[in-house]
């Protein structure tokens, strides 16, 4: 089949590269040129594992494009993927204007039948409001054949993938949800994942576009959920990993999400929860969970804080080495990332940070400019440190040899955001060793 995509961010770039990779013909669509120019080259505009390799594999074979112009590529191809951000205002709600403004262009472009496949992450009736943008130039265009030729079926497929393991996730998602008001349409579009082998959930476009963030929310609820009981295990000498298993042992419940530490970030949790907080309230009911869902996770970062200062004392001056800056690992991410947020309570505190993130630096140094040191290695980073904060849960700091990493710090003390060390194994390292809820 041959389709383009619009916005190559995460969700229109690994659907790009994976629609590619099962066989269609893909025309990728951006507006910043100097995007499009790297693109191009195989060179993709953020870190994610293996995009790159499929990126250049499919360029080679021909499957997949590159345009700055929808109007060069969309008559090429019958299927529309609108997969522009909907970033947050600042009531939390989720702002439209890109996905309608992509609505309006392909009204005026479009020359003959397509399906718009709405992947962006979208309010309750986005879809149904995108189709009767689409239908007004149907209704506006002059002669019959006109009419007959340009029809518009808006699906919505909503996408749930994760930053650092999206390629993964595409070919191996637990679901395609489908959400369509006719069937010929959502098997169009399921069709076009066929070669994926996930379970298919085939529904209204309302249902679908709940599912996206009902999921995200329940997900966010879980994470709030296991830090508050990790708070409580702090107050009762509890441990909150052993209370995760021993939960997570019922299927009911499963282990998944149930990771304590300092709260959720990146660029869909506090975005999705806040929206569908404000899409209950606009129709009529106040969601009174998702409220405590991010008081907790806002909360979470200033408890840690506390609990260092606590042991350090006033912070001026003190140095402190940060292990990672990305909101999570495998990915160079900083977006809503409580590391970032540390480093700033930090600097404020008159504390000297010196991190070191594998891949989120660049980022991180255009947030916080030279208010903190970046290193290029985790032992450059906590050399003669007053204490070292863990804040991504990057696999490479499990590996680290922390008994020469004693030696060149000032005091052994560590503060484990991410639950990441053994509590065990640390203590008879002879460390202090702070973690959330152990
Ligand atoms: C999430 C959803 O998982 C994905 O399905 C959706 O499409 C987009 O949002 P992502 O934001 O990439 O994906 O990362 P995810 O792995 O879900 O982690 C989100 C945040 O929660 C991270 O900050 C992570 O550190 C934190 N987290 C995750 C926890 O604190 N504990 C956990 O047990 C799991």
């Amino acid at each position: 089949m041959k389709i383009t995509i619009i916005g190559t961010g995460y969700v229109g770039l690994v659907t790009g590269v994976g629609l590619a990779e099962l066989g269609h013909t893909v025309y990728c669509v951006d507006t910043i040129k100097e995007k499009i120019d790297f693109l191009q080259k195989g060179q993709a505009p953020f870190y994610e594992p293996d995009l790159e390799k499929l990126l250049k594999k499919n360029i080679k074979s021909k499957r997949l494009m590159f345009s700055v112009s929808l109007a060069e590529v969309i008559n090429k191809t019958d299927f529309l993927f609108i997969c522009v951000g909907t970033p947050p205002q600042a009531n939390g709600s989720a702002d439209l204007s890109y996905v309608y403004a992509v609505a309006e262009q392909i009204k005026d472009l479009a020359n003959n039948s397509k399906i718009v496949v709405v992947k962006s992450t979208v309010p309750v009736g986005t879809n149904a409001k995108v189709e009767s943008i689409l239908a007004k130039n149907i209704r506006q265009r002059p002669t019959r054949l006109w009419r007959e030729k340009a029809k518009f079926s808006v699906v919505s497929c909503p996408e749930f993938l994760r930053e650092g393991r999206a390629i993964y996730d595409f070919f191996h998602s637990d679901r395609l949800v489908v959400g369509s008001t006719n069937e010929k349409s959502a098997k169009a579009v399921a069709d076009l994942f066929g070669k994926v082998k996930a379970q298919k959930v085939i529904t209204t476009r309302e249902t679908a576009e709940l599912i996206k963030y009902a999921s995200n929310a329940f997900l966010a609820t879980k994470i709030s959920f296991i830090n508050e009981i990790a708070n409580l295990c702090d107050k009762v000498k509890a441990d909150v990993t052993e209370v995760a298993l021993g939960m997570g042992l019922d299927k009911r419940i499963n282990p998944y999400f149930l990771k304590a530490g300092i709260g959720y970030g990146g660029s869909c949790f506090p975005k999705d929860v806040k929206a569908l907080r404000q899409i209950s309230g606009g129709n009529g009911y106040d969601f009174k969970l998702l409220k405590a869902v991010i008081e907790v996770n806002g909360k979470q970062r200033k408890i840690f804080m506390e609990k260092i200062k606590k042991v350090l004392g006033n912070l001026n001056n003190k140095k402190i080495g940060l292990l990672g800056l990305a909101f999570k690992d495998n990915t160079d991410d900083i977006r809503e990332s409580a590391a970032i947020d540390l480093a700033k309570y930090l600097v404020k505190a008159g504390a000297m940070v010196t991190a070191y993130d594998a891949k989120a630096t660049l980022n991180a140094k255009k947030v916080l400019g030279n208010k903190i040191n970046f290193v290029a290695s985790a032992y450059e980073a906590v050399k003669n440190v007053d204490a070292i904060i863990i804040a991504t849960e990057w696999p490479e700091f499990i590996k680290l040899d922390w008994l020469q990493i004693k030696k060149l710090m000032k005091q052994p003390i560590i503060f484990d955001g991410k639950n990441l060390l053994d509590p065990e194994q640390m203590k008879k390292n002879k460390f202090n060793y702070y973690s959330v809820g152990r």
